[in-house]
């Protein structure tokens, strides 16, 4: 038996391979704590804490009833003339929320650079966003942001939340995306008519070490926006509320029992379009990026929401934690190998492969493959797959399917069972199955070994994509378990949760149950 110790392999088992080294998952937060923090945050949660806890929790509710006031009988899409009295429930409830998040710990904020008003830049992109924490410039300002449909309905919050006139995204709405742009487009063009509207063009949280893609919804409507840089500067990073990581609670509770908690918000120069720049909104996002990290002094990295949701996927079969295919899915899509991508092709693509028999291919083979020239970004895709000079595309079309449809694993698992049996009686071998196990899920061949005996209990040497979901049905968890053996890192109960895509440039920070994996659930899958 040959276990070859590939690239996207060995970085999978957490070592650190070449790409691995480089490889950088921006959605993972591990927090450590040395004997005197765990000391000082057991003394607090004992003392501050609960304090804190109850006074936040009364501002909020306080709060409510100001913002019910200023919400009801109001009209969705007109701004009336600023009354006394709407002045004043505005004013009331800054002070209100400042209040609370001065109970949070957060005593001060120190604000840089000239807010532009709304005539000036409708719209303020904020960046890098981490956390519900992020929520802090939302009640100072008292601007507008992007959120679900279904968060209005939420008590106390849902009020709180309707009252900065949101722009509301549905998900049961199959038009949503368009309605949402148009929605924007409309009050960034009201001349400062409307409040201005925050939005978060990373479209999720990571955990500030980059900056991820930019969604292109702040940058459509082609209007001058206000980049807008949102910093911790703490020497723990209590805040950090990313995919992989402490959960909602727990972030609460940890900034909770720091004595103090420093934020800086820093408003740079308004930028506007220019005419190419307005047609072209991938173009306007990606410079803005450009000005925002270079500000921030941090990398760039071509991470997007839905490569989130890829490393999140979840099911009994689970990608791991280091898995290279975050790095994979970001070549792939560089070269615009995922577009368009269907089930259909990917079924072609798997008869094509088939009829290579097995052979391998070089670099120039696989340029050829792909139809491409043989750029850097086609040989860093080789690379994950190479081993001693030569690929198997296999492996390949296995890594596609898994990027392209990140939940439905089976299918993969199936894909690749077409592609290795030998004979058309859809069965493969222990090694055959050990190459698709690795290069879908990162399984380790010594599990693979186990697994197969289990599977195959008749000895015939072989087993079928049915046998293997009949396993499966019988022992959904034998990912996690295998998984567990690599990583003795307890998995976090996020993982369970999966984010949305409807709204990429939604704000992230709603509240949701951490401790109860089903309403964690059902609030991000709506
Ligand atoms: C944040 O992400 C980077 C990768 O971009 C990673 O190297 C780092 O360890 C992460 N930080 C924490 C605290 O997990």
């Amino acid at each position: 038996m040959r276990f070859p110790n590939r690239k996207l392999r060995t970085a999978v088992d957490g070592e650190d391979s070449g790409v691995s080294a480089h490889f950088k998952n921006p959605f993972v937060h591990e927090l450590r704590f040395t004997p005197l923090q765990k000391l000082k945050i057991a003394v607090m949660t004992m003392t501050l804490f609960p304090v804190r806890l109850l006074f936040a929790a009364f501002m909020m509710l306080l709060a409510w009833p100001f913002a019910f006031m200023a919400t009801v009988g109001r009209s969705e899409d007109a701004v009336e003339p600023l009354s006394w009295w709407r002045w004043l429930v505005d004013l009331v409830l800054k002070a209100i929320m400042r209040a609370m998040w001065f109970s949070g710990g957060f005593h001060w904020v120190r604000v840089k650079g000239r807010p532009a008003l709304p005539s000036e830049a409708p719209i303020l992109t904020m960046a890098p966003h981490s956390s519900y924490f992020d929520a802090i410039p939302v009640t100072m300002t008292m601007a507008s942001i992007v959120m679900k449909t279904e968060s209005k309905d939420i008590p106390v919050w849902g009020t709180l939340i309707k009252f900065i006139r949101p722009v509301f995204v549905s998900r049961s709405d199959q038009d949503s995306r368009r309605k949402t742009v148009e929605e924007i487009k409309r009050r960034a063009c009201s001349d400062g008519e409307w409040p201005q509207i925050m939005i978060f063009p990373e479209g999720t949280c990571t955990n500030r070490s980059c900056l991820i893609a930019f969604k292109p919804g702040a940058f459509i409507p082609g209007v001058p926006v206000q980049p807008v840089l949102l910093r911790y500067p703490n020497e723990m990073d209590t805040i950090s509320w990313t995919w992989q990581g402490p959960g909602a609670f727990k972030i609460l509770w940890l900034t909770l029992c720091q004595l103090h908690n420093s934020i800086e918000i820093e408003y740079l120069p308004t930028y506007t379009p220019s005419e190419e720049e307005k047609k072209d909104p991938a173009l306007f996002a990606s410079n803005v990026r450009h000005i925002m990290a270079k500000a921030l002094g941090l990398p760039i990295i071509d991470y997007s929401f839905e490569d989130c949701q890829l490393a999140m996927a979840k099911g009994p079969l689970r990608l791991p934690r280091h898995t290279c295919l975050l790095e994979f899915a970001r070549l792939v899509r560089r070269l615009g190998l995922k577009t368009g991508v269907t089930d259909e092709v990917l079924h072609e693509e798997a008869f094509k492969v088939r009829k290579l028999c097995g052979s391998r291919l070089d670099v120039e083979g696989f340029s050829q493959y792909l139809n491409q020239p043989l750029t850097e970004a086609v040989q860093d895709i080789f690379s994950l797959f190479e081993e001693h000079g030569k690929m198997d595309v296999r492996e390949y079309v296995i890594a596609l399917s898994v990027v392209c449809r990140p939940f439905r694993y089976l299918e993969t698992i199936k894909l690749a069972f077409r592609m290795f049996e030998a004979q058309e009686d859809g069965a493969v071998v222990e090694d055959e199955l050990a190459v698709v196990l690795k290069t879908a899920l990162g399984i380790g061949d010594f599990v693979v070994c186990d697994l197969f005996r289990a599977i195959d209990c008749q000895d015939k040497g072989k087993i079928t994509f049915d046998d293997f979901c009949r396993f499966l049905e019988n022992c959904p968890d034998f990912v996690e378990q295998y998984h567990c053996l690599h990583e003795p890192i307890p998995q976090p109960s996020r993982e369970s949760t999966s984010p949305s895509s409807t709204n990429g440039f939604c704000a992230d920070f709603s509240p949701r149950d951490p401790s109860t994996r089903s309403a964690a659930h059902s609030k991000k899958q709506d």
